[in-house]
């Protein structure tokens, strides 16, 4: 997992008040895992004492997640999902709710009654919408190249653990003139439990020669501007000429043209032999050759594995050492 994904025990909250008809509605937002706040914003004009009042909050399916039954915690009305939850913050009437989750998200509502002589006495109602976020972690690229010949590079990106649906994930492909983007269809994934997404595209285009490229991949959340950036995955410019190279070709068809000199005077000799003692052939030469022919392969092998290393992602190292980590947070 991504540094990016780490999640601190700050708790942030956006309390707004949206006064609509009288009816007094409240917004909240807590992140995944944290503490949320269900405010019920009650000021205690006559001075009630806690001893005097029956204070508890439902949710949207009238499931009970806290009561304070004159003073005192009944645990008996709470539902199992919400036990042990919940704290009350007396000083400002304010319930908390701890290790948020996405299917928390929705609407709830705090009821305070009035114990008094002729029974319970409702004085207060409100009600509140919680949201849940979940912050995507950095995207990361990983580098997938095997086609350096034709600077074709297939690049992957991806983020994890966050919510809501993010709006889009695209590259940045920048050289020292231009900027193009280029787009994919994301693919997404939900985990069952937590409901958390992960997203990631897969993308490939070819990179102009002799240019130094850097790439970078973004993560749009919201129809708004707000963007995450991976950190840029460089890709040098190929030196023009490989000094080694030419060298080593000419080398190679120096030796062919000396083999296939040799052959051709032992077969001239063999011919000459054959037809003095009747000889069967000799396959000396053909197996040279072939072997020739092997060995100047695997050299060429061997470059475009050498080339293919210089075309490395420093993305891809950051990628492998989180990966290390992964295995043990989970
Ligand atoms: C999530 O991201 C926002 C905006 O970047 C930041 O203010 C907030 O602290 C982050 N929250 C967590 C829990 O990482
Ligand atoms: C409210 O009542 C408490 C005792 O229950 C008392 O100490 C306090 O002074 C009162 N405050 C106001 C503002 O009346
Ligand atoms: C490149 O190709 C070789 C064999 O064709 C394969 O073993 C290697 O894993 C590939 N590397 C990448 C980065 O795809
Ligand atoms: C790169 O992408 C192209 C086109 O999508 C695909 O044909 C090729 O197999 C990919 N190569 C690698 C190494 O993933
Ligand atoms: C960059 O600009 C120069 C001249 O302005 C042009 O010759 C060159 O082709 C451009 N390179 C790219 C990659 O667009
Ligand atoms: C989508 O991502 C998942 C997990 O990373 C992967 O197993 C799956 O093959 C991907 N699907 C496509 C269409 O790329
Ligand atoms: C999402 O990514 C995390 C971290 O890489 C991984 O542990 C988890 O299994 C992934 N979930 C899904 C639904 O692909
Ligand atoms: C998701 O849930 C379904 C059924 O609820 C189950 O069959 C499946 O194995 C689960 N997948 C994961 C990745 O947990
Ligand atoms: C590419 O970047 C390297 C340093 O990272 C620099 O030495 C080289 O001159 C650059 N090449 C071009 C074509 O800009």
């Amino acid at each position: 997992m991504g540094l990016g994904c780490t999640m601190g025990l700050r708790s942030t909250l956006v309390v707004m008040a949206l006064l609509l008809s009288g009816a007094a509605s409240l917004k909240s937002q807590a992140y995944f895992s944290e503490t949320g706040e269900l405010p019920c914003h009650f000021t205690n004009s006559q001075n009630l004492s806690l001893d005097e009042l029956v204070i508890f909050w439902q949710d949207q399916d009238n499931l009970v997640l806290y009561e304070l039954y004159r003073g005192q915690e009944k645990p008996h009305n709470v539902h199992s999902k919400y036990m042990g939850r919940t704290s009350f913050d007396q000083a400002t009437w304010t319930l908390k709710l701890h290790n948020v989750q996405i299917k928390d998200k929705g609407s709830y509502q705090c009821f305070i009654h009035h114990k008094g002589p002729h029974g319970l006495v409702p004085i207060h109602q409100m009600s509140s919408d919680l949201s849940v976020l979940a912050n995507f972690s950095q995207p990361e690229i990983n580098l997938l190249t095997n086609d350096t010949e034709n600077s074709i590079i297939n690049l992957t990106c991806s983020s994890t653990q966050g919510y809501p649906e993010p709006q889009r994930m695209y590259m940045l492909l920048k050289t020292k003139n231009s900027t193009t983007e280029h787009g994919a269809v994301m693919n997404i994934s939900q985990n069952n439990i937590t409901k958390l997404y992960n997203v990631s595209i897969s993308v490939s285009f070819s990179i102009p020669p002799e240019t130094n490229v850097s790439v970078l991949c973004v993560l749009q959340l919201d129809s708004t501007k707000t963007q995450l950036f991976s950190p840029p995955c460089n890709i040098d410019a190929k030196p023009p000429v490989q000094p080694p190279a030419p060298d080593h070709k000419l080398w190679i068809a120096a030796l062919l043209v000396i083999v296939v000199i040799v052959c051709g005077m032992t077969s001239f000799v063999t011919l000459r032999k054959r037809k003095k003692k009747q000889l069967g052939p000799s396959n000396e030469c053909g197996e040279t050759i072939k072997m020739n022919r092997k060995e100047s392969k695997q050299t060429e092998n061997r470059e475009v594995h050498e080339r293919s290393d210089e075309a490395q992602c420093d993305v891809k190292i950051l990628k492998t050492a989180s990966d290390d980590n992964s295995a043990t947070e989970f």
